[in-house]
């Protein structure tokens, strides 16, 4: 892109107006699920479709906070919209659920790595946030064709089932409806569940349906006969509920969370929420899409926090790092935001800004767009490596929670200093600008084009360079897109600048009402 087009504000806008025209057709696809087709079939037997299940059982006009939308854009030849599985937290008779709803119409609802992958993510979500988990069932079990990828290993299928006996064991209800077929794992969702509610007609839950009865002990029944809900309410207790239709059963669900005696108690001086002075419709003309065009964060910052207030935190120090308190939603927030690269003063100043958040019981929130830390002599001599690692340390061990936006670059440690995923935030969204990878394509390329260089030991092959300059560049390019990222699930969703403060003020109530009352001092080392 040429640098000198995205210097005008209406250029920036421009651009990233294109990129949010790709998020929303490319959310549109996530939305269709399995076609109007399938979906005319779904109906036909009398089932109401998976977002309008979820619609029918929140609060009237609660929002819901959708996680991984784009999960599996561009895989298994986009036949999978949304992994399968639509997750999300939304309010239920008045308390903050963590609802898990299988897509039956995309694959009769089976288990993809990425759909595995997305209902561990919710139920870890879920854990951290001390969340109900409500389970719409309607699922096919294991994806046969890749069992592989989801059957065996830590963090698939069997992953689940632990998550669902140890959160009930900490405290944490989780319910089930059932809205079909439900064979083998499958069947363990509703079984484990505390408490279930089954649809007379279309919901079954067996260990092996008819064809495998049939196989394994030449017994020849009927799925109802074998499975059906009249049969688990009346005779086997495999469910508690018969509920007669889809409407009935999640009215159902609703009841037994009002009934669940749930209090949620926030820990921090909430205050009245005040919207910002300036708007966040004109973040896209800040921030552009290139990211080698340099901006103020706190022009991003102002337009996200109540009243576009902030009390900035040695600005006059370090200042490729902003750090701030503000409000949010009314909810006390301490931001982390890059200004540029991180060098060691600012990597300290970050440090000690996290240190008094935690002594103080606020929650961070991490804006990302980072190159990484300064390189060279005279950084290493002021002792960047171990400034840095101050910072990654204090960002680690923060006992308050910790939000993350991909505001712009996520490259290389600056990922890791400003608590990319492997850090474990609460929750990490990505905006349809940002690229995250180890670099950028043009650092990449020329890393593997000096290092082939240097390791050929006659004379070079120009061509050869050339042809892994461009592959190199490909990959990097490829690779660090967001869609990449989020189809696998590396972060929680793409969000627009525009409904970033509302999706952080959930984010921040989540947190709220379940930070632990931790003991004891955090002491506040002066860097
Ligand atoms: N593995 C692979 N593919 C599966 C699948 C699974 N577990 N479950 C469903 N599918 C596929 C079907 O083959 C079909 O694919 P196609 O559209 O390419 O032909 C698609 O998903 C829709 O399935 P269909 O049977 O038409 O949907 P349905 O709504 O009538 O029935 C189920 C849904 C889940 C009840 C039924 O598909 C089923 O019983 N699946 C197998 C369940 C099973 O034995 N699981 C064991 C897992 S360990």
């Amino acid at each position: 892109m040429n640098a000198a087009l995205e210097s005008a504000p209406a250029q920036r806008q421009a651009h990233y107006d294109k990129a949010l025209a790709v998020l929303r057709s490319r959310m549109r696809w996530a939305v269709a699920g399995g076609g109007e087709k399938l979906h005319a079939r779904h109906r036909a037997r009398g089932k109401i479709a998976v977002r309008e299940r979820i619609e029918l059982l929140l609060d009237p006009g609660s929002p819901f906070l959708e996680l991984s939308p784009l999960a599996c854009w561009g895989l298994h030849g986009g036949a999978v919209p949304a992994a399968g599985i639509v997750t999300g937290i939304g309010r239920v008779s008045g308390v903050n659920c963590m609802v898990i709803a299988n897509d039956a119409t995309v694959k009769g609802g089976s288990f993809f790595p990425e759909t595995t992958r997305k209902h561990v993510r919710a139920q870890e979500i879920a854990w951290e946030n001390r969340l109900p988990c409500l389970y719409l069932v309607d699922c096919g079990g294991a994806f046969l064709p890749q069992q592989d990828r989801v059957f065996p290993d830590w963090g698939h299928f069997g992953t689940t089932f632990y998550h669902q006996c140890r959160m009930s064991a900490d405290g944490l209800p989780q319910l089930s409806a059932v809205f079909g077929g439900c064979t083998a794992g499958g069947a363990y969702i509703p079984a484990l569940s505390d408490e279930s509610v089954m649809v007379e007609g279309t919901g079954r839950i067996h260990l092996g349906g008819p064809p495998i009865v049939k196989a394994a002990i030449a017994e020849v029944v009927d799925g109802e006969t074998l499975g059906g809900a009249r049969m688990h309410a009346q005779v086997s207790g495999v469910t508690d509920y018969l509920a007669l239709d889809e409407r009935q059963a999640l009215h159902k669900l609703r009841e037994i969370v009002a009934g669940l005696n749930w209090k949620a108690v926030g820990a921090a001086q909430r205050i009245a929420t005040r919207a910002p002075l300036l708007d966040a419709a004109e973040i896209p003309s800040i921030i552009g899409t290139d990211l080698r065009q340099p901006y103020d964060v706190r022009e991003v910052i102002k337009r996200l926090v109540d009243s576009s207030e902030m009390q900035e935190f040695k600005p006059e120090y370090g200042s490729t790092l902003v750090c701030a308190t503000a409000h949010l939603h009314g909810y006390p927030v301490g931001i982390l935001a890059n200004n540029g690269v991180l060098f060691s003063e600012s990597s300290l100043k970050g440090a000690h800004f996290i240190e008094l958040c935690n002594q103080r019981r606020i929650p961070l929130l991490f804006l990302q767009n980072i190159t990484g830390f300064m390189v060279g002599t005279e950084a290493e001599r002021g002792g960047i490596a171990k400034n840095s690692a101050k910072l990654v340390y204090a960002m680690a061990t923060a006992r308050v929670p910790r939000l993350t936006v991909l505001i712009g670059g996520s490259y290389g440690a600056g990922n890791y200093g400003m608590c990319g995923r492997g850090f474990g935030p609460r929750f990490v969204f990505a905006w349809p600008g940002s690229r995250i990878a180890t670099m950028s394509p043009d650092v990449a390329s020329t890393v593997l084009t000096e290092l082939r260089r240097s390791s050929l030991k006659g004379p070079v092959d120009e061509a050869e360079i050339a042809a892994l300059e461009q592959q190199t560049r490909q990959q990097f390019e490829e690779q660090s897109d967001p869609y990449y990222a989020t189809a696998r699930l590396w972060d929680d969703g793409i969000i627009e600048p525009a409904q970033t403060r509302d999706v952080l003020g959930i984010c921040l109530q989540l947190a709220d009402e379940s930070t632990p009352r931790f003991e004891g001092q955090s002491p506040v080392y002066r860097m």
